[in-house]
């Protein structure tokens, strides 16, 4: 089956995903654009090999030759385009996070089902090789019980346009990039029952007119009773060097970066080393899952409601973080 899916709002990221699915072996997908500048959605038409660009989302939506669409706007209009493409009768794949409160993701996923339409977040970095073999591994036993799950990641980013609002981000960085963690976290090391959050100091160049916070520092307490520490921030002066990623348990420590090609498990006699093709971004896999979900009607792999469950953890690291104490979750 070939899937029309439009790319609804042509910025940054729009085109790191369209230049991503261009010519790669992926899934049978045939790309149109939509933007409030019909220019703009035509200039990405062209140098992505899309198929057609609309100069409205509304336009784009009433055309029957789309079957779904990829919403890629500002936080605080995931609802709202999403509920634009449902209502049309489109599968919708919504940028993470989900939505910006717990409610309107609740809203979005009852008018998918209400609607028997895909709603899959896209949370790409699930598809990740190396995030993957890393859940075999762990599933497998092989770091024993686990006791420590760390997550990190700091760069010298610098942010500007509506991430500087904390009400059109729903937040701070956690909720934007630092959800990729918290997902992360979910996924290797099991649902926390309890999370703590502390803002780092703002920094003082490049974050001035930010609302929401430019570095958190977040523990959770995981089922098993180990931690997970996860420690994100755009405001650093250097990136943090590769193996951002470790988990220990009692037989051993499993060490990635996100962004690198090697897995490493370390225990008290032995060393091994998994080596993975360069896919930094998991869009190829990830927009293959939502086709497929498509045309086998089905709920995609994450669901939707792992996206809010991501939401929800983000939202009670934030009232942890005001309130200077834990927050048990439900
Ligand atoms: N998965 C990842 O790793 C990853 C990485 C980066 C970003 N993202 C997500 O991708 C989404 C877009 O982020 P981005 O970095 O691409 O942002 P961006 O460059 O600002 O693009 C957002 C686009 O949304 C459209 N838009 C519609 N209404 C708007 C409004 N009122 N104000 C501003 N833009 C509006 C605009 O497109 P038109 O003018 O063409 O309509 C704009 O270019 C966010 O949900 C973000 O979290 C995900």
């Amino acid at each position: 089956m070939e899937l029309s899916l439009c790319v609804l709002g042509c910025g940054n990221y729009a085109a790191t995903f369209a230049r991503q699915l261009r010519g790669q072996n992926g899934p049978a997908v045939r790309l149109y654009f939509a933007s409030r500048d019909l220019r703009r959605a035509r200039a990405y038409c062209r140098r992505y090999g899309g198929h057609g660009a609309f100069g409205s989302y509304e336009e784009a939506v009433a055309d029957p030759r789309i079957d779904a669409c990829y919403v890629c706007t500002p936080h605080h209009l995931h609802l709202k385009h999403a509920l634009l493409a449902i209502s049309h009768g489109k599968h919708v794949l919504v940028e993470k996070p989900i939505a910006c409160v717990p409610n309107e993701a609740r809203q979005m996923i009852h008018a998918a089902r209400s609607a028997g339409r895909v709603l899959m977040v896209a949370e790409n970095a699930r598809f990740l090789p190396i995030v993957k073999h890393s859940k075999q591994l762990i599933d497998e036993g092989l770091l024993g019980d686990l006791r420590l799950a760390q997550f990190q990641q700091e760069g010298p980013f610098r942010l500007g346009g509506w991430r500087a609002s904390a009400d059109m981000m729903g937040g701070g960085l956690l909720i934007d990039g630092g959800i990729h963690l918290v997902d992360m976290m979910v996924h290797l090391a099991g649902r926390p029952t309890e999370v703590s959050a502390v803002r780092l100091p703002h920094a003082m160049e490049g974050m001035e007119g930010m609302e929401g916070e430019d570095g958190v520092a977040l523990t959770a307490r995981l089922p098993s009773g180990a931690l997970g520490f996860i420690n994100y921030s755009w405001a650093a002066t250097q990136r943090i060097p590769r193996g951002s990623v470790s988990l220990s348990g009692s037989r051993g420590k499993l060490t990635f970066d996100p962004g690198g090609q090697s897995i490493v498990l370390e225990t008290t006699t032995s060393r091994q080393r998994w080596l993975f093709p360069d896919d930094r971004l998991g869009i190829v896999a990830m927009v293959e899952e939502f086709h497929d979900a498509v045309a086998e009607e089905r709920t995609p792999m994450p669901s939707a409601d792992e996206g809010l469950y991501d939401l929800e953890i983000v939202l009670e690291a934030y009232r942890a973080a005001k309130a200077g104490q834990p927050v048990r979750l439900g």
